[in-house]
């Protein structure tokens, strides 16, 4: 389900998210989707503590502006808990047809932007 395509349609219609797919972080100023919090200092290190590369949360942030938005609009990443993300991912990325490996990184993108926030 790896749809590189609009990725990159979707990076260059914003300059500065076309800098984040490059693989740089940005400082704190970048706003990005309201729905898909950029991957900021505080996400990436929040990331880095459970294991997971600025690739892997890059990847997981695709995957939930693109596969995830198929069928509905993201709700915002404050609305819900951790675990209960962990719960409605666990659902979702089987109706996403998501490959092991995106749906991990899909958390651990979730799960570390989650903890960015407070
Ligand atoms: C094939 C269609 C489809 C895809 C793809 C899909 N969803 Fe959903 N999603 C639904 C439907 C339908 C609901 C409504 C609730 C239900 O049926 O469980 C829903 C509900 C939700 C909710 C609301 C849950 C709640 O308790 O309010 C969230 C959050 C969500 N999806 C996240 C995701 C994420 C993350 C992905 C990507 C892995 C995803 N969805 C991909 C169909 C989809």
């Amino acid at each position: 389900m790896s749809r590189p395509g609009l990725f990159l349609a979707f990076t260059f219609r914003k300059g500065r998210e076309a800098l984040l797919g490059a693989g740089l972080a940005l400082a704190g100023c970048e706003t990005g989707q309201p729905g898909t919090p950029a991957l900021t200092p505080a996400v990436l290190a929040a990331g880095a503590n459970r294991g997971a590369s600025s690739g892997d949360l890059a990847r997981g942030r695709e995957v939930f502006a693109t596969d995830c938005t198929a069928c509905h609009r993201m709700q915002p990443i404050g609305k819900f808990p951790t675990d209960v993300w962990r719960g409605i991912v666990a659902d979702m990325s089987q109706r996403a047809h998501l490959t092991e490996p995106d749906r991990a990184k899909l958390l651990a993108y979730i799960t570390a932007a989650r903890q960015a926030m407070h």
